[in-house]
């Protein structure tokens, strides 16, 4: 039986939130596996933020996607042919497999995955590259002490609900950073962070002061933009902050509003980090090893928003991101007549 590929490809850089028109929908024969390569299905994407900046030219730490190409995803997928000695027919394997129904691989880059121990979504949430941001973003380039005050932007999202767990897991008192009362109530009520701040409800500056009295030592920012500013002028002597990510100005439209507040880096001798996950590349089973056993133990919570559908909901998909919609992982499982 040929197997019909389904294909989600980029046709056009989005100015400001992607649109219909930013993408193609391409059905064709799903090519064979070759000697050393084997095929699979892909059965769950990884909705990431970063993949609106891989859609934009320009220098980044990955190329962008190129007009044309199939959209870039980390995903896991199940083997279904195999002409590479390393991986048999009915394995579970994590790769870069793409916005599409199957993809052909010849081992670069993958790792099998043992969903035996934990389904296939929490592979891509917190034992994936989502826990792995936390672990080292927090404490490699945050470096809390017990006792110290930590603030998470994006703290209901996949890397800041585990960022914030292993700070609280650390000893520090955490305070979150997130959209609307239901995902401030889960970070204190489920998670056990000392405080939530609902940005949407506005007066973030009063809320910082109020929940972070003896004020700031790390701040994990997902988000950038004016939450970046308002921590600025919240910062404890010798704070340290981790640009993890800026969410709030992924889908800007001309220049990103920076963080007008950089002085008060001079005033508190704070330090501003960018850091990239994949330095850390070498380290990644220390970092997988330690979240499963805090996942075992309860210590640590993960959850996963899966939306299930077919290749051609991705683009609706990856808005909930921008919206805020998500909980937690985003992940698209993908559902389709053979
Ligand atoms: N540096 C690295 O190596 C690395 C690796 C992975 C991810 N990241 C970064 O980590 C961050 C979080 O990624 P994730 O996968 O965990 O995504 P996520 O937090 O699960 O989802 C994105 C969240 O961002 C929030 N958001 C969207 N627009 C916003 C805005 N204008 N202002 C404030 N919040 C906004 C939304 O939550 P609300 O409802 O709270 O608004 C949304 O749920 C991203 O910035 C991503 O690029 C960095």
């Amino acid at each position: 039986m040929t197997l019909v590929n389904l294909q989600c490809r980029l046709t056009a850089r989005p100015t400001g939130l992607p649109k219909a028109s930013d993408w193609d929908f391409v059905e064709e024969p799903a090519p064979e596996p070759g000697e050393g390569e084997f095929r699979v299905r892909v059965e769950f994407l990884s909705i990431d933020p970063a993949m609106r900046s891989w859609m934009n030219a320009g220098r980044s730490y990955v190329p962008p996607v190129e007009i044309g190409e199939v959209m870039r995803a980390g995903g896991i997928g199940r083997v279904i042919d195999s002409r590479h000695p390393d991986y048999a027919v009915g394995e579970a394997v994590y790769g870069t497999f793409g916005v599409q129904r199957y993809a052909l691989s010849d081992g670069r880059g993958a790792t099998r995955v043992d969903t035996t121990l934990a389904s296939a979504p929490v592979h891509l949430g917190v034992l994936g590259i989502g826990g792995l941001t936390a672990y080292f973003g927090l404490l490699d380039v945050g470096r809390p002490e017990p006792g110290q005050t930590v603030v998470v932007s994006g703290a209901a999202g996949s890397v800041g609900s585990i960022a914030g767990q292993i700070a609280r897991i650390k000893g520090c008192r955490v305070v979150g950073i997130a959209g609307g009362p239901d995902k401030c109530q889960w970070l204190v009520d489920e998670l056990g962070f000392d405080a939530a701040i609902d940005y949407k409800a506005g007066d973030v500056r009063n809320q910082l002061r109020q929940h972070a009295p003896d004020r700031i030592d790390v701040f994990f920012d997902n988000v950038g933009g004016e939450i970046l500013d308002q921590a600025l002028g919240r910062l404890a002597r010798g704070a340290r902050i981790v640009i993890c990510g800026a969410v709030s100005q992924y889908n800007a439209v001309g220049a990103p509003s920076g963080p007008s507040n950089y002085m008060q880096l001079l005033v508190a001798r704070a330090s501003m980090t960018g850091f990239v996950v994949f330095d850390y590349a070498d380290r990644y089973a220390e970092g997988a090893s330690q979240l499963a056993r805090w996942l075992q133990s309860g210590e640590l919570r993960s959850r996963e928003d899966v939306v299930h559908g077919d290749v051609d909901q991705f683009p609706d998909v990856l808005l909930r991101l921008f919206d805020g919609t998500n909980i937690g992982k985003l992940v698209l499982a993908l559902e389709f007549e053979h």
